[in-house]
């Protein structure tokens, strides 16, 4: 795929979106000074620059169209079927960024925690399209940590009989990459930054801190 830098090539793959203006924007999300309002506006700005990249193998078809000139042929989506999920509560920050670019996409949603002495998700809600083995997903959230949650959300999504699936973050860890890598190694991952490691609370790092707080001032 033009424009992607390819980090690994297991069966998942891995795609940092190196774009300036993703990495610009990332930078002031990262910042510890930013304040709740700048950070939602960035993070809403930041997954619909992700999503342009991501639908970037989106099917199309030729039609043809009657330009004021002549018969043109050209191109439209195919009517491929689109469904978002964030995973609750931080990835609800990424949604309306997407639904800018896809905005006839369904929303389905993931309720999971990790807790916080095991680091294990628990999930408290689901709730997904009604034709789900006809749509392609894409699982939002801004973190990918130990990627407890990302590989039980893919799960919850398997579970009810998703086929395809994306999963799409801003930050990841690399412990988070290879964890679905090894379990759900038919789910592609793009991300906007892979970070070094993480640490004993399973916070990344550097990272932003807690994304679900970040976003919806919480502590
Ligand atoms: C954060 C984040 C991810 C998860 C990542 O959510 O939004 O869902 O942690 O960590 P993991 O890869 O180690 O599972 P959190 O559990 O803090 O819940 P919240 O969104 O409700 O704040
Ligand atoms: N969840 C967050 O919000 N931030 C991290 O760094 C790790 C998990």
């Amino acid at each position: 795929m033009p424009g992607y830098k390819k980090e690994r090539n297991q069966l998942s793959k891995v795609y940092v979106f190196d774009h300036p203006l993703i990495q610009h924007k990332l930078t002031y999300i990262r910042d510890k000074n930013t304040g709740t309002k700048e950070f939602r506006e960035l993070v809403d700005e930041v997954a619909t620059l992700m999503a342009f990249e991501i639908t970037r193998d989106m099917p199309l078809e030729e039609i043809d169209v009657e330009t004021p000139v002549t018969t043109a042929k050209t191109k439209v989506l195919s009517g491929k079927k689109i469904a978002i999920v964030p995973i609750l509560r931080a990835g609800i920050g990424m949604v309306d960024g997407v639904l800018k670019l896809i905005p006839a996409a369904k929303v389905g949603h993931i309720g999971l925690y990790r807790d916080p002495e095991t680091l294990k998700p628990v999930e408290y809600y689901a709730k997904l399209p009604a034709d789900v083995e006809e749509r392609d997903f894409i699982i939002v959230d801004p973190m990918l940590a130990t990627g407890g949650s990302a590989v039980e959300a893919i799960n919850s999504l398997k579970t009810r009989g998703a086929k395809n699936i994306k999963f799409m973050c801003l930050i990841a860890a690399p412990e988070g990459v290879q964890a679905i890598q090894e379990t759900h190694p038919d789910v592609d991952i793009y991300i906007a930054a892979l970070d070094e490691k993480l640490n004993d609370h399973g916070y990344i790092v550097p990272g932003l801190g807690d994304a679900g707080d970040r976003l919806f001032g919480t502590k």
